[in-house]
């Protein structure tokens, strides 16, 4: 049975996946490295440095570890101008409708995100106060795949991982779900990966999901992927 369902913050419940695109964009042409949203599914999930370290991959310079700080500084100087204007409106269709329709049916809501402006970007759009956990890229040692940031959100709210459901838009973030032995739900480019347990092409589709699950009693153990 869900009790509890983690979501995911850039590009499932706003659309700030783009924002963090135009600013790396920014930094690869700065520095001629090539870069196009197919690289930059790559960095969905993961962190600042790792993303850097994706990016810098496309390049034959070897920058150093100084180097690499400042266009870290520079590319979140980018990021977070361009979040001032960042409203409840950029909140994606249908995350609204679920939050309240999760509520009503007391299902817990958590954020679990590789993003150390996660807490900055929930207040703008108004929603810091709506989730019951909150684990950021601030409160994390390893970023997703690694299982860890679900975990935490689950162990904040003392659910068992396996009565926790994810929500995703990054490949990585649905491997560090499965390890975590939750469900794990795909949206956008992480509805085109084979491992996800469902896939949705938006968030209204969840609430029929959770019934069908519920119906069907299952838990990870007992569902295959693609069943429903
Ligand atoms: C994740 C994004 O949510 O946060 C990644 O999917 C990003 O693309 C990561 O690199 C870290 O974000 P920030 O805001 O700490 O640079
Ligand atoms: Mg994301």
């Amino acid at each position: 049975m869900i009790k509890l369902v983690i979501f995911d913050l850039d590009g499932v419940i706003v659309s700030t996946d783009e924002l963090h695109y135009q600013a790396w964009k920014r930094i690869a042409e700065q520095e001629t490295i090539p870069f196009d949203r197919n690289i930059n599914n790559r960095l969905r999930g993961v962190s600042r440095k790792e993303s850097l370290e994706i990016i810098l991959s496309y390049s034959p310079k070897q920058y150093t570890k100084n180097q690499k700080e400042v266009l870290m500084e520079q590319k979140n100087a980018y990021y977070v101008s361009s979040l001032k204007d960042l409203t409840s409106q950029d909140i994606l269709p249908g995350v609204t409708e679920v939050l309240k329709e999760l509520k009503q049916r007391k299902i817990k809501v958590s954020i679990a995100s590789s993003s150390k402006n996660a807490r900055l970007i929930l207040k703008q759009i108004g929603l810091l106060d709506v989730f019951d956990s909150i684990v950021d890229g601030n409160m994390i040692t390893h970023s997703k795949p690694h299982p860890e940031v679900f975990q935490q959100a689950a162990q904040a709210l003392k659910v068992p991982c396996e009565n926790a459901l994810v929500v995703e838009d990054a490949r990585s973030g649905i491997d560090g779900a499965l390890k975590a032995n939750m469900l794990a739900i795909g949206i956008g480019d992480a509805a085109r990966y084979d491992k996800c347990h469902f896939k949705i092409l938006a968030l209204n589709e969840l609430i029929p999901i959770l019934e069908k699950i519920s119906v069907k009693q299952c838990s990870r153990h007992s569902l295959k992927k693609g069943e429903l």
